[in-house]
């Protein structure tokens, strides 16, 4: 573990000469042939292809490399390997552990598509995935079966928020089947606010699509894993042919540099703008992990170093489509789309039983209409002045 504070690893890591080559940023090396000038050259490069030699451009370059060096040490980990989304990540990574006949123990609160990737495709191949409540801890020991390979975390869980008691459930699965790799999509915390490997888990991935490129203009995803899981994580990627272009990945090492700040931006905004959702007359309930009246509110205040920009409210009533459009249709700030993490703020909202759908372990607990917003980084005043308005057209529109 490194002793510097994380803002300062954020504006170093990464940063070696090998990569900068005097300026400050890390150079773009675009290659798919890298070229040895002798014989001994090409064997020094195979001999260490796997770790940041020059050898082919499906293993990297030093554009490459800069931004592996960084996400290892931010994260902790042995090393980084780079996908191109997010998506492809979780792919991979649960694909690199697992063969027919496995079992994957998954929270039923995770990402859509992660979801559909057990039960659309894994499960051709013979791998099956049981889901287990969001909100378990130890209890989770009990659902470990002999041939359980991977078990997959969300924490906060997709859309509905809840925070995971992730010590607790490492400690249990360790307990019963010490080999079971625990992989954690930790794209809401960016590497920054929460520290997956340092309590034990194997691999910590990102969208890093969201936070890491911080402007809505890039795609890439992150898996970074500890001594155990890296080469076998690093050797299967490969393997699969996973690769990110150079320009991305230097974006991506760009936006390491202002994500301190940035998140904390996205934060101090999203709190103020839940602490006044909360207030409202209109919404029921507020899933923000820094609220206490979020699930898992604890083991956030315990595990999170701060909060981001992403959360729900539940609305008391349920809107008619009517009701929806005209809410949905008409604020200034708050545009619609589904990818989040940008500078800009965001809005989505879905009925109870589209959620529902999406919790294998279970149904939910409310009835209104669920709205998942992303703060984004104008003056928060603004922000509430358009939350207001599309609250206030809510009330104004016949049902
Ligand atoms: C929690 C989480 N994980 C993974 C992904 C997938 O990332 P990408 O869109 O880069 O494939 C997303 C995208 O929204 C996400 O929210």
């Amino acid at each position: 573990m490194t002793s510097k504070k994380i803002e300062t690893v954020l504006i170093s890591a990464g940063r070696d000469r090998r990569y900068t080559q005097g300026a400050v940023n890390s150079v773009i090396q675009r290659a798919s042939s890298l070229v040895f000038d002798s014989v001994a050259d090409k064997a020094r490069a195979t001999a260490g292809r796997a770790e940041r030699e020059l050898f082919y451009g499906r293993r990297g370059t030093l554009t490459h490399f800069a931004l592996q060096d960084a996400m290892a040490e931010l994260e902790g980990g042995a090393g980084c390997y780079l996908f191109p989304c997010g998506a492809a990540a979780v792919a991979n990574t649960i694909l690199a552990f697992v063969s027919s006949g496995d079992h994957i123990l998954m929270s039923g609160a995770v990402y859509e598509p992660t979801q559909d990737l057990c039960t659309k495709l894994l499960i051709k191949m013979g791998v099956e995935t049981s889901w287990f409540d969001h909100c378990i801890g130890e209890q989770i020991a009990a659902l470990i079966r002999p041939n359980t390979r991977v078990v997959f975390l969300e924490s906060p869980a997709s859309i509905t928020m809840e925070v995971q008691d992730v010590s607790a459930i490492v400690a249990a699965v360790r307990s019963k089947a010490p080999d079971t790799v625990i992989i954690l999509d930790n794209t809401w915390a960016a590497g920054v606010l929460f520290r997956p490997l340092e309590m034990g888990v194997d691999i910590s991935i990102q969208a890093g699509t969201k936070y890491l490129i911080g402007h809505s203009d890039a795609m890439i995803g992150t898996a970074v894993a500890n001594n155990r899981c890296w080469p076998e994580l690093r050797e299967k990627a490969y393997l699969m042919g996973q690769m990110v272009d150079a320009d991305t990945a230097y974006l991506a090492s760009r936006g390491l540099r202002t994500l301190a700040v940035r998140l904390r931006q996205h934060g101090d905004s999203s709190l103020a703008i839940a602490n006044w959702l909360a207030e409202h007359p209109q919404v029921a309930r507020v899933n923000h992990p820094a609220l206490a009246l979020c699930k898992g509110h604890d083991f956030w205040r315990r595990d999170f170093s701060g909060c981001s920009g992403l959360f729900s409210f539940i609305l008391k009533q349920r809107l008619t489509p009517l009701q929806l459009a005209h809410f949905l249709n008409n604020f200034i700030h708050f545009r619609m789309a589904y990818s989040w993490g940008g500078y800009e703020s965001l809005i989505l909202a879905n009925q109870p039983e589209e959620i529902a759908a999406i919790r294998p372990a279970g149904g939910v607990d409310f009835s209104g209409t669920l709205v998942r917003i992303h703060v984004g980084l104008e003056h928060v005043d603004d922000l509430i002045v358009d939350l207001a308005a599309g609250l206030a057209r809510i009330a104004e529109t016949a049902q």
